[in-house]
């Protein structure tokens, strides 16, 4: 069934064709980030109004690139939630209308499951078991996945979620909006040497993460290194970047390790925007080995929001029987842990 996939859940308009002889057939991606950048942060409202302004053409301009005509679609996915609800409205109100006037079935997504599956699409994927760790700018999980729909929450954040905690710290580093992949960049200069940050809950056991003492133990570094420095320079800067990514990174693969190994599992996904960290990719992937774990992750730019994880998700749900009602919402807030695997049809 070729699905139309549509992600309006923050700052990025995503849209894709996924069909299941062919798999992704074209992606298109709008990032919002010249509307948000000089309010340092997303704006719920201009959000809204830009995906109403985007979705459609942007919908258009995938179906021309695919050269695929609107009566090829058999069925459209549209992230339901959570996220920002006027955002995720404008998504659910095109997919759900466009649905119907198509005569196709439509499906809302969970815009986290989207996330855990994207390493699906890439070639030589994952099989099921698997332990993910999902790090964007609004979760930090550790899920234990034993099939579609079928997740185990094993840990979660107990404040900041890891994405949050870069963007936050690289606001005070006066990096510009979206601060994670910024101050990885930053990170690059930066000696690991000069500055130790703590790495959070790791001295107890469990699976829970916390972040935002990170952000608050970067602000005192800043402070003592002023005293010091005066006008704080540009290496510092990137020390300070470098001490902190290490820290996130080390926590995260602490983390992991413990989950794998409690779930007993012997395959790590990663996925969500913080994923994209070219440091955490790597430490993790080397940590695992050691442990004959396998690990994989979305190509860089699906583990951003993209429409391509809400299609596939889409369409592994579609092939499965799972309808949405005609009625349609948006779930702003829709816990991970509620997703069942796919059945019968669902009323929004
Ligand atoms: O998954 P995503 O695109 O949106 C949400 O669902 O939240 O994740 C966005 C988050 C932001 O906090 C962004 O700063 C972070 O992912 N991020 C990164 C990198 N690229 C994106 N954090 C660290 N290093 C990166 N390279
Ligand atoms: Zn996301």
């Amino acid at each position: 069934m070729l699905t139309l996939g549509i992600e309006t859940s923050c700052d990025e308009t995503g849209v894709a064709l996924y069909d299941g002889d062919r798999g992704l057939l074209e992606h298109r991606v709008y990032s919002q980030i010249a509307t948000h950048a000089e309010y340092g942060g997303v704006v719920p409202e201009l959000a809204s109004r830009d995906h109403v302004r985007k979705t459609l053409p942007l919908i258009q301009e995938l179906l021309h690139g695919a050269r695929i005509a609107r009566s090829e679609i058999g069925g459209v996915a549209y992230t339901a939630g959570p996220g920002l609800v006027g955002a995720l409205l404008v998504g659910a109100a095109v997919g759900r209308s466009l649905a119907w006037s198509l005569g196709v079935p439509a499906v809302a997504i969970h815009h986290m499951e989207g996330h855990l599956l994207a390493p699906l699409l890439e070639p030589d994927p994952p099989a099921f078991p698997f332990v993910a760790l999902l790090v964007s700018g609004g979760h930090s999980q550790l899920v234990e996945v034993a099939g579609l729909g079928r997740y185990k929450l094993l840990g979660d954040s107990l404040d900041d979620a890891a994405g949050e905690a870069f963007d936050k710290t690289a606001k005070l580093l006066g990096l510009p909006y979206p601060g994670g992949p910024e101050l990885a960049r930053l990170a690059e200069q930066g000696d690991s040497g000069r500055f130790r940050f703590p790495r959070p809950m790791t001295d107890r056991p469990g699976l829970e993460f916390s972040f935002s003492g990170l952000k608050t133990f970067a602000l005192n570094t800043l402070d003592a290194v002023r005293r010091e420095e005066g006008e704080i320079s540009a290496q510092s800067r990137a020390d300070i970047a470098r001490a902190f990514e290490q820290a996130v990174v080390e926590t995260l693969v602490i983390k992991c390790r413990r989950a794998v190994k409690q779930a007993r599992c012997q395959r790590l996904v990663l996925a969500g925007g913080v994923s994209a960290n070219r440091r955490l990719r790597a430490a993790m992937t080397e940590a695992m080995q050691k442990e004959g774990v396998r690990t994989d992750y979305p190509r860089a730019e699906f583990c951003t929001d993209n429409g391509a994880m809400i299609a596939h998700a889409g369409w592994l749900r579609l092939k499965a029987g799972e309808r949405s009602g005609l009625g349609f919402g948006a779930r702003p807030r829709w816990p991970l842990e509620e997703m069942r695997p796919p059945g019968g049809s669902g009323e929004w």
